[in-house]
């Protein structure tokens, strides 16, 4: 029996280079070697402001990313958070052994809650609790991410103590697979749509270039001539190393080193390493964006098998807690 891993995203904006790297990348990887439940989370996507009309586009957009990133739904569950309401059912159950103290301390609860004031809502606070219940509710194992998501796995892990300590072992407690976070070009910010410093896996290489060539590097290099240092520059710790081969990646950090190249010079050979990664990409979006019949089906399909995995694993919480009264 092959072990169980779960991830999900967000559909809350279009995908970008961060989500691939940091996620999706490596959950085509690991779907051969693991029995994979891959989640579109739109309960957590309701946290912030949204539009009905919008986020219905956007989990279909998600769902195309997924599947363009190589996510097989013949190996993998791709699954809709929302068509398995068995989530928000045992969200209530973990909600009454969750402490709020450490809720609140949660490092995404306190940036958006500086962020949209007038919008604390509860589902905010809530948040890492249906996090714990998207990884718990299939008894995962594995949790492939990027490093932003570290602390809510952590308290997934104490939900999951807490459970088995008072109602008998249950759960696993899951452990991350991490990718290291990626800034955004503007070398200081994370990625967002709102400043714009991020490339979109649907790009074309003249939009990704227009991005990368005004990219922040080295904030002490001012001239072509003067000599760089590239583990203070981004575009080498983030972009080089995730996208150029070790070659390359002793080629630039010499050139740089001795200033023999200039950052355009460095960004040109990133430029033609990430569009031979995300041109395939890119063109199965634009295929798949065709298939939308196709895109449903296999939400709905994947929905319905991982509606029986966390059907099965609610009603054992329940005849636990002594909720047995149909068993
Ligand atoms: P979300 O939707 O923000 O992002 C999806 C995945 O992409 C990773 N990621 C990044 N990795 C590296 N560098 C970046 N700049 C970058 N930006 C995004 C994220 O770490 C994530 O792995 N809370 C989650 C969604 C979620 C989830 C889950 C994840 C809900 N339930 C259960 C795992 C397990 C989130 O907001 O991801």
């Amino acid at each position: 029996m092959k072990r169980r891993i779960f991830s999900g995203a967000q559909p809350t904006g279009r995908l970008h280079i961060g989500n691939y790297l940091g996620a999706l990348q490596n959950w085509a990887q690991l779907q051969s070697d693991y029995d994979c439940v891959f989640g579109i989370v739109d309960y957590h996507a309701i946290t912030v402001p949204f539009s009905p009309q919008e986020i219905k586009k956007r989990v279909f957009d998600c769902a195309v990313g997924f599947l363009a990133s190589g996510i097989d739904p013949e190996k993998s569950i791709v699954m809709l958070q929302s068509l398995v309401p068995q989530h928000a059912e045992l969200t209530w159950i973990f909600n009454c052994i969750s402490p709020v103290q450490e809720l609140i301390r949660v490092p995404t609860f306190k940036e958006k809650a500086s962020q949209q004031k007038g919008n604390v809502n509860m589902g905010l606070l809530d948040y890492p609790v249906l996090m714990a219940v998207d990884i718990l509710i299939y008894k995962a194992e594995f949790v492939p991410v990027g490093d932003d998501q570290i602390p809510h796995i952590e308290l997934t892990r104490e939900i999951a103590r807490e459970f088995n300590k008072r109602f008998g072992e249950t759960f696993p407690e899951p452990k991350e697979i991490v990718r290291p976070r990626m800034l955004g070009l503007d070398g200081t910010n994370k990625m967002s749509k709102t400043l714009g410093n991020c490339i979109y896996l649907d790009e074309s290489p003249d939009e990704i270039w227009k991005k990368l060539a005004p990219a922040v590097t080295d904030t002490r290099r001012k001239k072509r001539q003067d000599p760089g240092e590239p583990n203070d520059c981004n575009i080498f710790k983030s972009y080089h190393k995730a996208f150029s081969n070790r070659e390359e990646l002793t080629y630039v950090e010499k050139g740089c080193r001795n200033a023999s190249i200039g950052c355009l010079d460095c960004k040109r050979i990133l430029f033609d390493n990430i569009v031979k990664e995300l041109t395939p990409v890119r063109e199965k979006i634009e295929r798949f964006k065709d298939k939308k019949d196709y895109v449903m089906d296999v939400i709905i399909e994947g929905s319905k098998k991982a509606g029986v995995l966390a059907e099965r694993t609610l009603r054992e919480v329940k005849q636990k807690i002594g909720f047995d009264y149909l068993s």
